[in-house]
């Protein structure tokens, strides 16, 4: 079964528009919960413009499925999780004022840093998950940091997916096949959508994990929240 883990900063920042506190990010997630969401993902940024630092301690008592944590593994980020214990960290490259992730981890340059943040990680019992493209090497290398899983940064296959869904697909069955035989658990994100995420599933049927944001928001202004939930689920059966 792949777990979808839906992906809520975009409602912080349409709260963040007005300053107060609509729409509701804790009544939000729980309500993804309520509607077959697997999961819930943050990603609180430095300049706190989407998730806030406080939201994730918020959020932690009240998230009942899977917590998933991205973010770069800065001292500060690394202070927050240790206290918190997702269940899961993501580990990710982005520069603090990334407007989003754009690339995964060169594994190979960060390997000493990777496997020291990974330990800690272990240590308090968080599942490590590390960000990468396809390059297959760059995915051997990531299982010798000692992570439980990479995710596969899906944006590739999310833009060539309209024009030859079979060539846009046949890199991330290559990285999957490649993190499987190397013990690696294999999730994914980025530009994931109703248009493209159950072929996606039905080629590498032993994903983990799809953490899903921003299409997944914009589909539930049309559909509404508890559709959109259901609409991504029914696409990982
Ligand atoms: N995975 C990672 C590491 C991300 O940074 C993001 C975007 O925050 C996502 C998944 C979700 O991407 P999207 O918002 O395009 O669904």
């Amino acid at each position: 079964m792949t777990n979808l883990s839906v992906n809520i900063n975009k409602i912080a920042t349409l709260r963040n528009a007005r300053g107060e506190n609509v729409p509701d990010l804790l009544k939000v997630a729980a309500d993804c919960e309520a509607f077959g969401a697997d999961g819930i993902t943050v990603h609180p940024r430095p300049d706190e413009r989407h998730v806030r630092r406080d939201d994730v301690y918020r959020l932690r008592p009240l998230v009942k499925t899977e917590f998933n944590i991205e973010g770069y593994p800065s001292e500060e980020f690394l202070d927050l999780v240790l206290q918190v214990k997702p269940e899961q960290v993501t580990l990710v490259p982005d520069a603090p004022d990334a407007l989003t992730s754009s690339a995964g981890w060169i594994v190979g340059d960060n390997l000493g840093f990777l496997t020291s943040i990974v330990d800690r990680l272990r240590e308090s019992g968080i599942r490590s998950s590390i960000f990468v493209g396809t390059d297959v090497d760059n995915i051997v290398l990531a299982a010798k940091t000692g992570a439980d899983r990479v995710e596969l940064y899906t944006k590739p296959y999310a833009d060539l997916y309209p024009e030859d869904p079979e060539t846009a697909v046949a890199p991330f069955v290559e990285a999957a096949g490649a993190a499987f035989s190397v013990g690696l658990g294999v999730n994914a994100g980025h530009d994931l959508s109703l248009v493209n995420l159950a072929f996606f599933h039905r080629n590498i049927p032993r994903l983990s994990e799809v953490s899903i944001g921003h299409a997944l928001i914009c589909d539930a202004l049309y559909l509404g929240l508890e559709n959109t939930v259901r609409a991504y689920k029914e696409c990982l059966r």
